[in-house]
């Protein structure tokens, strides 16, 4: 066992990659687990024991759409009843104000809802099918039920521009919480990133208009905004360290250290079908790889920022330069910080058109 390792806070649980979205920011790998590979109901239900078991006390019921999981009450109601705290990850698509109720009656303790865009022409666009007035009723039937709500706004060139006004949405939404986040280039998303990336001029016109809806609703709704990484001298601190805090689980039992490690081609990925959660959690390859401090090359090493950052993203370094253990080519201080800058300097001035997400359900 690796003397390091603290037990997990929190786990991602993607019940299945099915969703009727075709974001074209989706971080979700480009191949997608099948419906016929999804795990049953009671290998989801063991998971949830040992996750319990290993210490975790936040379950995130996520996907792709977890509403399209027939079996979403009884998984919702085994977590609740194990003391744990359960969020619903959702497109709202499908989420009626009957089976709220169901999942709200079985302990489910808050949503969290994904929006595309300010109005119904560009959320729908975005989404790529008539999604924004599912959101909008979804949204409803969380605050009649007075559950807490967290609105997500995944931020690119298209919709960059709409920040007052998704602020205002999410206001009327009655949203607690509003993550306004900069994309991420990963997955699906990575093909689109010349389309998605925003301007330097929309992130200089966001960042007042965010700093002075924070502090106006400081008492009332918690705004969080995740920076476009990209234009930062820095990384972001991703996962908080890996293997420290979080593990995931895929539809098809793959154990992972992030959401994204699946594109880290040359990690070696364990199922919760041949080795426990525990043991995949304190001994496996994957999850060891990168934990702690000793795998840092040079310059984090001696970086007086390594416990601030923790060498920033795995994924985006394998991503970026083919070694998942390079310094994240973000920090100004790494030797292939020139990549990101050619990145953005080859942003074109038109961006080019997105391509929609595909492979994915009709769950409306
Ligand atoms: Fe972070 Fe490494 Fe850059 Fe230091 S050198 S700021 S630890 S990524
Ligand atoms: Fe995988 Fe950052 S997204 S480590």
């Amino acid at each position: 066992m690796d003397v390091t390792a603290q037990p997990p806070l929190g786990m991602l649980a993607e019940l299945t990659h099915r969703c009727p979205l075709h974001c074209p920011y989706c971080s979700n790998p480009i191949e997608l687990v099948t419906r016929d590979n999804e795990l049953p109901t009671d290998e989801w239900l063991s998971i949830i024991d040992q996750a319990r078991e290993l210490g975790v006390l936040q379950v995130h019921m996520s996907g792709g759409e977890p509403l399209a999981r027939t079996d979403l009450p009884v998984l919702v109601g085994r977590a609740a009843d194990l003391g744990c705290y359960v969020n619903l990850v959702t497109s709202g698509l499908g989420l009626t104000e009957q089976r709220l109720a169901d999942l709200a009656g079985r302990g489910l303790a808050h949503v969290q809802l994904s929006v595309q865009g300010a109005d119904a022409e560009t959320a729908n666009r975005i989404a790529g099918v008539k999604a924004h007035s599912h959101k909008l009723s979804a949204a409803r039937a969380v605050k009649k039920l007075d559950m807490p709500l967290t609105v997500n706004v995944v931020l690119h060139r298209a919709n960059h521009h709409q920040v007052a006004d998704l602020i205002a949405l999410a206001e009327e939404m009655g949203a607690d919480r509003l993550e306004l986040a900069n994309t991420q280039y990963y997955g699906w998303g990575l093909r689109n990133r010349s389309a998605l990336m925003p301007t330097a001029q929309q992130l200089a016109e966001a960042e007042p208009i965010v700093r002075a809806a924070t502090e106006r609703l400081r008492e009332t709704m918690q705004i969080v905004y995740v920076v476009a990484d990209y234009y930062e001298p820095y990384p972001k601190p991703c996962m908080y360290g890996w293997g420290s805090r979080q593990l995931t689980v895929a539809p098809n039992g793959d154990v992972l250290p992030c959401p994204a490690a699946s594109s880290i081609t040359t990690l070696k990925l364990d199922n919760v079908r041949s080795r426990s959660l525990a043991d995949i959690w304190y001994h496996s390859e994957a999850f060891d790889s990168y934990r702690g401090e000793d795998w840092m090359p040079d310059p984090c090493r001696g970086c007086s920022r390594k416990g601030v950052d923790f060498g920033g993203c795995r994924c985006q370094a394998f991503l970026l330069t083919g070694d998942a253990g390079a310094t994240d080519p973000v920090c100004s201080k790494s030797p292939d910080r020139g990549l990101v800058d050619a990145i953005l300097a080859g942003t074109p001035p038109e961006p080019p058109e997105l391509v929609m997400r595909k492979n994915t359900i009709k769950v409306v």
